[in-house]
C-alpha cells in the first residue's frame, strides 16, 4: 500500500499530493469508494456541497476514525461552497451545513467552488434558472465571499481555505485584498490542459494547484468525440507505462504530480482506485515528460459554457 507524500501549504498545514475525486459518486458509491480509498492509502478526499454526497463521504471517514484504524487528523477532507451561497450572509450557514452533512467538526480545506455566484432561492435550488431557462446569475463579488471564508478560519470551522476555477487575474485580486491567502486553486488539469502557466503563477505566490478531471473523463469522450481525447488512450502513453509496468492512467497521474499539480482521479472501481495511487515508485525521464507535454492543446473537458455571460466568468483569458 502506498501513501501519497504530502506538501506543506502556505499556512503550515500538510496535504497529500493526490486525492480521491468523488463527483458523481453518490449514495453507496460515494461511501464505498471512500472506504476503499482509505483502506488503500488515500488520505485526501475531494467532495463538494454540489455533489450531494458529503453524507456518504463523511460516513466512510467517520467509520475509519471511530474504529480506531485512522485518526481524524490523518485524513484531509476537502469540500466546497456552492455558487448559490456566495453572499456573505449565507457563507457560515453553508459551511455548517456541509459540516453537518459530513458529520465532522472541522473541514481541512474549504474552497469557493467557482468565482461565479448564482441566485439563492428558497426552497434551495442548486442550479436556479431565470424565466428563459438560463442559469440565474448573482453579481456577488467573490472578494466579499472570500472575506466571509476568512471568518470560517477564525471560527475554527475550517483549517484552510482556497478557491477553485479562478484565473490568474482573480487570484491576484484576492491576494491584493485578503487577510488569509488561499492555499490552493483547484482547476482542471490533465495532459490536454496541463496548466503550466497557472502552476507557475501560483507557485510564485506559494499557492498550490490541485487538479480535477486529471484523466480527462474517458467515459465522456467515448460518448462525445468532440471532447479532448484522453492521453490514456494514446499508444505513446501505453509505451511509457510498459517500461515501468504501469498503466496509462498511472503515467498520466505521475506526470501531473511531476509538473507540480496534485491530481484528484475519480473512480468507484476497486482495482482502479488502488491503481491510481500506486504512482510514487517511479519517475518519468526528461524525454518522457516532453512526450506527455505534447498532449497539451488547451482544450477543456469542463468549459462552463452555460456561464459564459457571467460577470465573473473566468475562462476568457489564457490562464
Ligand atoms: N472544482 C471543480 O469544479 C471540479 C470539476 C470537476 C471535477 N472535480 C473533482 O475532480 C474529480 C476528478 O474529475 P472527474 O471526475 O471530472 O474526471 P476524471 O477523474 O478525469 O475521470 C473519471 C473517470 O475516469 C475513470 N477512471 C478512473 N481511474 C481510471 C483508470 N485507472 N483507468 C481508466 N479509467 C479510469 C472513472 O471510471 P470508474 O469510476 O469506473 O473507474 C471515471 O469514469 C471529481 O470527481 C471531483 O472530485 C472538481
Amino acid at each position: 500500500m502506498s501513501l501519497a507524500p504530502t506538501i506543506k501549504l502556505n499556512n503550515g498545514q500538510h496535504m497529500p499530493v493526490l486525492g480521491l475525486g468523488t463527483y458523481l459518486s453518490t449514495n453507496d458509491e460515494g461511501y464505498n469508494s471512500t472506504k476503499i480509498a482509505l483502506d488503500n492509502g488515500y488520505r485526501h478526499i475531494d467532495t463538494a456541497y454540489f455533489y450531494q454526497n458529503e453524507n456518504e463521504i463523511g460516513r466512510a471517514v467517520n467509520e475509519k476514525v471511530t474504529s480506531g484504524e485512522l485518526k481524524r487528523e490523518e485524513i484531509f477532507v476537502v469540500t466546497k461552497l456552492w455558487n448559490i451561497h456566495h453572499d456573505p450572509i449565507h457563507v457560515e450557514a453553508a459551511c455548517r451545513k456541509s459540516l453537518k452533512n459530513l458529520g465532522l467538526d472541522y473541514i481541512d480545506l474549504y474552497l469557493i467552488h467557482t468565482p461565479m455566484g448564482l441566485e439563492y432561492r428558497e426552497p434551495e435550488e442548486l442550479l436556479p434558472k431565470d424565466k428563459d431557462g438560463n442559469l440565474a446569475f448573482s453579481d456577488v463579488d467573490y472578494l466579499d465571499t472570500w472575506k466571509a471564508m476568512e471568518k470560517l478560519v477564525d471560527l475554527g470551522l475550517v483549517k484552510s481555505i482556497g478557491v477553485s476555477n479562478f484565473n490568474s487575474e482573480q487570484i491576484a485580486r484576492i491576494l491584493e485584498n485578503c487577510r488569509i491567502k488561499p492555499v490552493t486553486n483547484q482547476v482542471e488539469c490533465s495532459p490536454s490542459l496541463n496548466q503550466k502557466k497557472l502552476i507557475e503563477f501560483c507557485k510564485e505566490r506559494n499557492i498550490t494547484i490541485t487538479g480535477y478531471s486529471p484523466l480527462t473523463r474517458p467515459h465522456s469522450y467515448e460518448n462525445d468525440k468532440s471532447l479532448p481525447k484522453p492521453a490514456i488512450l494514446d499508444p505513446k502513453v501505453e509505451e511509457i507505462g510498459r517500461k515501468y509496468n504501469k498503466t496509462p492512467a498511472q503515467v498520466v497521474l505521475r506526470y501531473l504530480v511531476e509538473i507540480g499539480a496534485c491530481p484528484y482521479p475519480k473512480s468507484s472501481n476497486e482495482s482502479r482506485i488502488k491503481q491510481n495511487i500506486e504512482i510514487f515508485d517511479f519517475k518519468l525521464t526528461e524525454n518522457e515528460l516532453r512526450v506527455m507535454d505534447s498532449f497539451h492543446t488547451g482544450q477543456r473537458t469542463v468549459p462552463f459554457a452555460a456561464c459564459a455571460a457571467h460577470k465573473y466568468f473566468m475562462l476568457n483569458r489564457e490562464f
